[in-house]
């Protein structure tokens, strides 16, 4: 069916280049340069990197063609998008709460994201004051250590983040989120290139490639493959409604398989590029590779205290960290904006005020976690911790398995054949993979972590 008759009323991208931009611009954030780097150093490395690669190729690509597709045909919020597909479908009603868990999940993800957008933040200026200038690894910890148990300092940086996200959620859809991605991109990649060079000097490369690549299963726990599922999704920004939203920005006739591959081959590539920037860090100084959420913060400032023009360097990243984090946050809270300004007629601005203001509020915990309510735990794992896996490895494969059974047995096959504007075989790949392999892995992974498939 033409879709050319129904654009959304939020807008639309001005072309093909626009929406992988955007949709880039999304996916390649925090996720890749401080989530994957440290989850890979917690969970072992090799066999961790392999799974995820795995559920990239066979869980993420075929969800992220699914939620364009869906995106596109519906042309709203997730929330009413789902709904009104499974009207036009013959599916239940229940389907809108994807929708619905979608913008919880975003809602929740953005409250920490924002935190840690912050410390990226704070360190623009701490590189370029030239702080870190001759350091050893130690110093460089303590660094970090005395700035993360500094809470009013760290709600400093997370509230100015959030008003950077507000302000450009506000501005909409062509005026902000295009404009931000196009040269920030390229010069992101530029600059991992530099620190992979740098990475390459230390001697110890060799010893990130085989932490990396080599694969040791004996070391792979379930809640490992897990996490490396969730962060599939995590780090495409699936699972929540954004690509939906996305999507349904998307004009009429590009190839959703062919952006699909592009966007999920850029941050995938943008992942790998960091591991192997900090991973040789990590070994030439004798740190700890599962040290957690501080990764990359410990170690990167000691590539820039050493090498030539270290202070322009470890500006640039941090600028370029900052940006990479802004152009994801946004895609965070569209669909919740979007939908108040569907459902309640309010303006994008004050939409994006209280969705900024109420997720500011719930950053707080995420800050104090870190310093004076660290030594409260659930189930073992500190509020950001407990939030970060709650929505990632819970919330997100929930909500990519429920769209993937969606788009593959709710809605017809003729009208997604006809949403997807790809060859026959190409299609029929994708139909077999959101029928069965995807829900079928998620479920399976599922099963094992809670320990009911030994229970069964
Ligand atoms: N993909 C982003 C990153 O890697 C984070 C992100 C943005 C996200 N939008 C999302 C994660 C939607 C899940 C859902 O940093």
């Amino acid at each position: 069916m033409a879709t050319e008759s129904r654009i959304s009323i939020h807008g639309q991208w001005s072309n093909r280049l626009a929406f992988i931009l955007a949709a880039t611009g999304s996916a390649v954030g925090l996720g890749n340069i401080w989530k994957f780097p440290y989850i890979t150093g917690m969970n072992g490395g090799g066999a961790f990197v392999l799974v995820y690669l795995l559920c990239i190729l066979c869980i993420g690509i075929p969800i992220l063609m699914a939620e364009s597709m869906l995106g596109r045909r519906g042309r709203q919020s997730p929330i009413n998008t789902m709904a009104a597909l499974a009207a036009e479908e013959g599916g239940a009603k229940v389907w809108a709460w994807l929708g619905w868990m979608g913008v919880l999940a975003g809602f929740l993800i953005l409250s920490y994201y924002s935190v840690i957008a912050g410390w990226a933040l704070a360190y623009v200026f701490r590189a370029a004051s030239g702080l870190f200038t001759g350091l050893d690894a130690e110093s460089i910890n303590n660094i970090f250590g005395s700035f993360v148990s500094d809470p009013e300092r760290t709600l400093a940086w997370h509230s100015i983040f959030m008003v950077m996200t507000m302000v450009v959620v506000a501005r909409g859809v062509q005026h902000g989120l295009e404009k931000s991605v196009r040269y920030m991109m390229p010069a992101l990649f530029i600059v991992l290139i530099v620190l992979v060079l740098y990475a390459a000097t230390t001697g110890y490369f060799s010893y990130g490639l085989r932490f990396m690549f080599a694969t040791d299963f004996s070391r792979l726990s379930w809640n490992a493959v897990l996490m490396a599922m969730g962060h599939a999704f995590f780090t495409l920004s699936l699972g929540m409604g954004a690509i939906m939203m996305y999507g349904s920005y998307l004009p009429a006739h590009t190839s959703i398989a062919k952006t699909s591959l592009i966007i999920a081959g850029a941050d995938t590539v943008v992942a790998l590029m960091a591991g192997l920037a900090i991973f040789p860090i990590v070994f030439a100084n004798g740190l700890e590779p599962a040290s957690g959420a501080g990764l990359i913060f410990k170690t990167l400032p000691i590539a820039f205290g050493q090498m030539d023009a270290g202070i322009l360097i470890g500006t640039l990243f941090f600028i370029l960290l900052v940006f990479a984090a802004w152009t994801s946050s946004m895609s965070l809270i569209e669909p919740a904006v979007a939908w108040l300004v569907e459902n309640h007629g309010m303006s994008r601005i004050s939409a994006s005020v209280w969705l900024g203001v109420l997720s500011w509020l719930l950053g707080i915990a995420s800050i104090l976690s870190f310093n004076h309510w660290e030594q409260y735990k659930f189930w073992g794992k500190t509020f950001f911790d407990l939030l970060d896996y709650l929505t990632a490895n819970v919330m997100l494969p929930l909500g990519g398995l429920l769209i993937a059974i969606f788009a593959g047995w709710v809605v017809g096959v003729k009208s997604s054949y006809d949403e997807m504007d790809n060859g026959k075989r190409g299609y029929a790949l994708w139909l077999f993979l959101v029928r069965y392999v995807t829900p079928v892995a998620v479920i399976l992974i599922f099963l094992n972590v809670s320990g009911l498939l030994d229970w069964l």
